[in-house]
């Protein structure tokens, strides 16, 4: 069903997600020292800050990077008024927050986005699944995911992998919170949430894989079910479609997005 696809242009290694934003951001932020430094005026300075954003802003799709492009000059420049306020060990307390919060593995993949709670309606009605399959939620960060398949597919045993630790752990919390049960053990757990890589952990007993990631994952996401998981398995994503793949379904979410279902070994 995999067929060879040309490669995009923000497929390209010095292209891809995030060296756009570095480039925006470490451009705009250069621009606005030089133009200072040179006795332009504040507003000129600006303008021409935001250039490179601009001009970046198109490497990536829409959505929410073409945001974190555009914000980087005035983040930068609140950041530094906020600089002297928030001293070096806030400012190094941060850096640790984030840095428990992605850990530098996650930096290419997707962010957290949680799943709309709506998101996953219709999945039960379009895909079969035996009493008791396995589902997983291939970065399942806070839980939302797993909480819309939990709706979905009420007799599936679900589980999470995810690659921040504070995420499995406040994801672990807002399941016991959803359903009162112990977190420590799995064998109770309606979900079960476990630190890793996910493209490290095998998909081989899964019934189906759920993703909401980004693009750029989604060919190699395709390879690894192919490789791993049998035939009559399924592969679900939010928004972001396999390139070259012919979905067996597509379903459209309340907000507009598509999710995309894909059969293996169909
Ligand atoms: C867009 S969020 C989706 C969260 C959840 N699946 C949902 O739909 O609500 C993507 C998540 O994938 C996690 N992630 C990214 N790369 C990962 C990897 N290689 N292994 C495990 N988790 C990863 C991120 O930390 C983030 O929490």
């Amino acid at each position: 069903m995999a067929r060879a696809v040309a490669e995009r242009p923000e497929h390209r290694a010095w292209r891809r997600w995030p060296l756009p934003a570095v480039y925006a951001w470490a451009g705009g932020w250069w621009l606005l020292l030089m133009a200072s430094w040179l006795g332009w005026p504040a507003g000129g300075a600006l303008v021409l800050g935001t250039v490179p954003a601009l001009w970046f802003q198109g490497w990536v799709p829409p959505g929410w990077r073409r945001w974190v492009v555009l914000g980087g000059l005035p983040l930068l420049m609140l950041t530094t008024a906020g600089v002297s306020a928030v001293g070096p060990w806030g400012w190094l307390g941060i850096a640790l927050l984030l840095l428990v919060l992605y850990p530098l593995q996650a930096w290419r993949d997707a962010p957290v986005f949680p799943t709309p709670p709506e998101a996953l309606r219709g999945l039960g009605e379009t895909v079969a699944l035996a009493p008791g399959a396995a589902v997983l939620d291939a970065g399942s960060g806070l839980g939302h995911g797993l909480l819309a398949l939990r709706q979905a597919f009420p007799g599936a045993r679900l589980e999470g992998v995810e690659s921040s630790l504070l995420l499995v752990w406040l994801s672990r919390w807002r399941l016991w919170r959803a359903y009162r049960i112990n977190p420590g053990s799995p064998l109770e757990l309606p979900c079960r949430v476990v630190r890793g890589d996910m493209w490290a952990s095998s998909w081989a007993g899964f019934d189906l894989v759920y993703l909401f990631q980004r693009p750029e994952s989604m060919r190699r996401a395709w390879d690894k079910a192919c490789g791993e998981m049998k035939a009559g398995a399924w592969l679900v994503s939010l928004e972001f479609e396999v390139p070259g793949v012919a979905p067996m379904s597509r379903l459209t979410c309340p907000d507009g997005r598509f999710l995309w279902i894909y059969g293996l070994g169909r």
